[in-house]
């Protein structure tokens, strides 16, 4: 061999080697969980006749976002969207469990086709599995725990007091059109505010569907005042014992996903916007004080693993204006999953079987 040839073999093979080596030192992704709120609903009548089901728009947002899924992790999961190395976990309600079997099918579009259909090859729908409500304090956070629900109450009186007290001047109008004169009394109880709730949520939907609104259902959605729910929902996680109980199942649930040797790829939860809304502002990663997320909103936490063994997180949150990456104050860049451990270990480390008692 000359010698020309002889350096240009060993060049090209140092820098093969290079590359290869460039290539093993990224860090692999292992895993990847996706909370993702139901698609667009029709309001709730009431608390009896929570119908709240799916629109023809939430439907499209749902297969959409699994289309979106599989555009984003597809290679990862070597585009093969088996319960093997895919689950999908709804909370036990018609909008969440529809939202995953929608999000299952946008996520393994590719495998039903038509002449698939004809040579008898069926489509497979993606199973989805629901936690029973009684027992769910992940997703859905049904689950009765005495001692967080004293403590919600407690500030929720304090907080509807103060809420009607700042907007007496509309509540005296709202009383006198639909009767609701209990909403006054400060006296009462609070929930005495739940017919303002749901007229509210009806407007709102009523906006966004083009239909005319009267002067008061205009200024229940316009005025920033009487903005309702993402203060309510905030009084859920306003102390670190009400993190430990509301929050602290949700964390593990997390943690354990990824701690687990038998881990899934893709590990999605058909969930509601307080679970989300909640958890992000425990996170501080909550930016809008007057906002929840949106129908279709999406929070995600990936975990890879670098060429020594170390294991580190990297969150993103989508919703309707684009896709952000999140840092999580308190965890550095990276946020290794160790010491994301350690930084919420208070919150983490309770035992709701124990601690939910009054
Ligand atoms: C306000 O509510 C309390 C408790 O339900 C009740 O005892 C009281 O009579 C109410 N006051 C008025 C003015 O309706
Ligand atoms: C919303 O629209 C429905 C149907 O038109 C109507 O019955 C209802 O009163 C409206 N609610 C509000 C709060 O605007
Ligand atoms: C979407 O989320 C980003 C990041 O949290 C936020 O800055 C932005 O305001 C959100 N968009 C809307 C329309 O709320």
């Amino acid at each position: 061999m000359q010698l020309f040839q002889l350096l240009a073999l060993i060049c090209f093979a140092c820098v093969f080697k290079q590359a290869n080596c460039q290539e093993t030192k990224l860090p692999s992704l292992i895993s990847v969980q996706v909370i993702v709120r139901h698609g667009d609903r029709e309001p709730d009548t009431d608390f009896q006749n929570p119908a709240g089901e799916l629109t023809n728009k939430g439907k499209k947002q749902m297969h959409d976002f699994g289309i979106f899924l599989r555009g984003k992790y597809g290679k990862f999961l070597n585009y093969v969207t088996s319960s093997k190395s895919v689950s999908i976990l709804s909370s036990d309600k018609g909008r969440t469990i529809e939202s995953g079997l929608l999000i299952g099918r946008g996520l393994s579009e590719d495998k039903f086709k038509k002449s698939e259909l004809d040579k008898g090859n069926m489509y497979v729908p993606f199973p989805v599995r629901t936690i029973p409500a009684e027992i769910d304090d992940v997703i859905q956070t049904s689950r009765i725990c005495p001692r967080f629900e004293k403590l919600v109450d407690d500030s929720f009186v304090i907080y509807v007091t103060d809420f009607v007290e700042r907007n007496r001047r509309f509540f005296i109008k709202f009383a006198q059109a639909t009767g609701h004169w209990i909403i006054l009394n400060n006296t009462a109880y609070p929930h005495r505010i739940d017919p303002f709730v749901f007229y509210q949520e009806q407007a709102i939907y009523n906006a966004t569907i083009g239909l005319p609104l009267d002067d008061m259902a205009q200024e229940t959605v316009v005025n920033p005042d009487l903005v309702f729910k993402p203060g309510f929902e905030a009084l859920k996680i306003d102390s670190l014992e009400k993190q430990r109980l509301y929050m602290g199942p949700l964390f593990r649930q997390l943690t354990n996903t990824f701690l687990a040797e038998d881990k899934k790829k893709l590990n999605i939860y058909s969930a509601h916007d307080r679970v989300m809304y909640t958890f992000m502002l425990t996170l501080g990663v909550w930016q809008d004080p007057k906002e929840t997320p949106p129908y279709g909103a999406a929070l995600s936490v990936e975990l890879y693993e670098t060429f020594s063994g170390e294991t580190f997180l990297e969150w993103w949150y989508k919703n309707d204006t684009g896709i952000y990456l999140l840092e999580i104050p308190g965890c550095d860049k990276p946020c290794f999953f160790s010491q994301f451990i350690s930084q919420f270990d208070q919150i983490m480390s309770g035992d709701n079987e124990i601690e939910c008692q009054l």
